[in-house]
């Protein structure tokens, strides 16, 4: 096989996230996101880490900056605390916290990088979630104020907006199974949050257009790739709901303007939906410069036979509570390995499937890779290197599995790399390591990885070797 050959208009990046990074918690006006509350609630992270200090990139951006373009990348996708910029989530907005974006952004300009900028990244104010959070439509009005606010303070200097970060997590692991911020575990709460972040998506999406017509605006989706565990009818329609659940949820009002019926029929014990009001599932289909995919690893399901063990190997987390509101029938599966150091199965052929399915269900619709990549346990060698052989090898195949889909037709734009840097893992906390760069967060320095000098290479000459099995 002959190794593949991406086209130099094809974006390699780095994707993080502030509350995984920036740390400085309480500085300069800062206010509180759920995420602070619920990492300092005891039980809740392992170790009962935090993200009070992270990878201090809030005092070391520009050392991070320089990071980035050593390793010549054309773009950085980063995420704005709307707790730091306007710290009750409604109200007054923190200069302090404008200026530092606006330097960011300025410092990525300056060094020939495009800033991907995503509106929220899972820190909602804790104000927010005092009065509903997610499961009132109030929080989506007032998510399109700060979409205002941000957009006013930069404009089209932003490369991309992307409204939404895995809304999916949100909803369903913050509202049902509570194994991230806020924890609650109310599954009619979780179908509400649902609609209403779909709806600010729409509505901040058109903040966008208004304020900064020459940004392109996108929205990050992790979407799944659902398998059957047999042929069987019922192991299909279990693939069918949770396919509901997870994508279409999603995908149906954001691309094609309206909530699928059978999720709808699926979770009528649940709720009625009467959150969704007229006009709102129009709203939501604001139409995206390129829609944003995260994938990591793939799920396997069958209907329980109502005897059987419950296996939950959903990869999201333990709960008592599940995320996949209304189908507790439906299993999930341990699959065969290897696996990461997340326990997530590793499946680049379900990349290029995933990536083939929106290429046919929504033709035309640009993509662009917002994520992937892999947390292994690090060896710092005698020498100070890192030879981290398995995330290289983990960035190749997926990477690979992206170029099978161009050359299938899909229309992929880019690549970004999660993640840049060491971080705080939400409920895993500081034990598992994604970046291409550690971290050392006793002294915080940066090293790169093998995987970095990697990254750097295939992002200059947009060559890919093939695996070699
Ligand atoms: C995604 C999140 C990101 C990171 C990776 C590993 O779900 O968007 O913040 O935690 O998983």
């Amino acid at each position: 096989m002959t190794d593949h050959v991406f086209p130099e208009s094809f974006v390699w990046g780095s994707a993080t996230a502030a509350y995984q990074i920036e740390g400085a918690a309480t500085e300069d006006g800062r206010g509180p996101s759920i995420w602070d509350t619920y990492s300092h609630t005891p039980g809740r992270t392992l170790n009962g880490d935090t993200g009070d200090v992270a990878a201090d990139h809030y005092h070391r951006w520009p050392e991070d900056l320089g990071h980035i373009a050593d390793l010549g990348l054309g773009a950085y996708r980063f995420s704005i605390s709307w707790p730091r910029v306007q710290p009750g989530g409604a109200g007054p907005f923190n200069r302090a916290g404008l200026d530092f974006y606006s330097r960011l952004v300025d410092g990525l300009l300056e060094r020939g990088v495009r800033p991907v900028a995503t509106m929220y990244h899972w820190d909602l104010p804790q104000e927010r979630e005092d009065a509903g959070g997610w499961a009132s439509r109030d929080t989506a009005l007032r998510f399109e104020e700060y979409a205002a606010g941000i957009v006013g303070a930069l404009g089209d200097r932003v490369h991309t907006w992307t409204t939404l970060n895995e809304p999916w997590c949100s909803a369903y692991l913050g509202y049902a199974s509570g194994v991230h911020a806020p924890g609650r575990t109310e599954p009619a709460a979780a179908l509400a949050a649902v609609h209403h972040l779909n709806l600010a998506h729409g509505l901040a999406g058109r903040v966008v257009r208004e304020l900064a017509p020459a940004a392109e605006l996108s929205v990050t989706l992790n979407l799944h790739v659902v398998r059957p565990a047999s042929d069987s009818a019922a192991d299909h329609d279990a693939v069918r709901r949770i396919d509901a659940l997870a994508n279409r949820a999603f995908l149906g009002p954001m691309l094609d303007g309206a909530y699928p019926a059978d999720l709808l029929a699926d979770t009528a014990a649940v709720t009625d939906w009467s959150f969704v009001r007229d006009g709102d599932e129009k709203l939501i289909a604001v139409p995206l410069d390129v829609l944003g995919v995260n994938y990591y690893s793939s799920t396997l399901v069958r209907a329980w036979d109502g005897v059987s063990p419950r296996s939950d190997a959903d990869g999201h987390g333990k709960s008592t509570a599940t995320p996949w509101v209304a189908a507790d029938d439906v299993d999930f599966l341990p699959q065969p390995g290897p696996y990461t150091a997340m326990g997530w199965n590793i499946d680049p052929a379900a990349f290029t499937e995933l990536l083939l399915r929106l290429h046919h269900d929504h033709p035309g619709q640009p993509l662009m890779i917002t994520e992937n990549g892999a947390a292994f346990d690090d060896v710092v060698s005698a020498d100070g290197t890192i030879q981290d052989d398995r995330r290289i090898d983990y960035l190749r195949r997926h990477i690979a599995a992206v170029a099978e889909a161009r050359a299938q037709g899909a229309d992929v734009r880019g690549y970004f790399v999660w993640s840049l840097l060491d971080n705080f893992e939400w409920g895993y906390g500081y034990d598992r390591r994604f970046g291409i760069i550690r971290v050392d967060y006793d002294t915080q320095v940066r090293t790169w990885k093998q995987s970095a000098h990697w990254y750097k290479q295939l992002a200059a000459t947009g060559r890919l070797e093939q695996p070699t099995s």
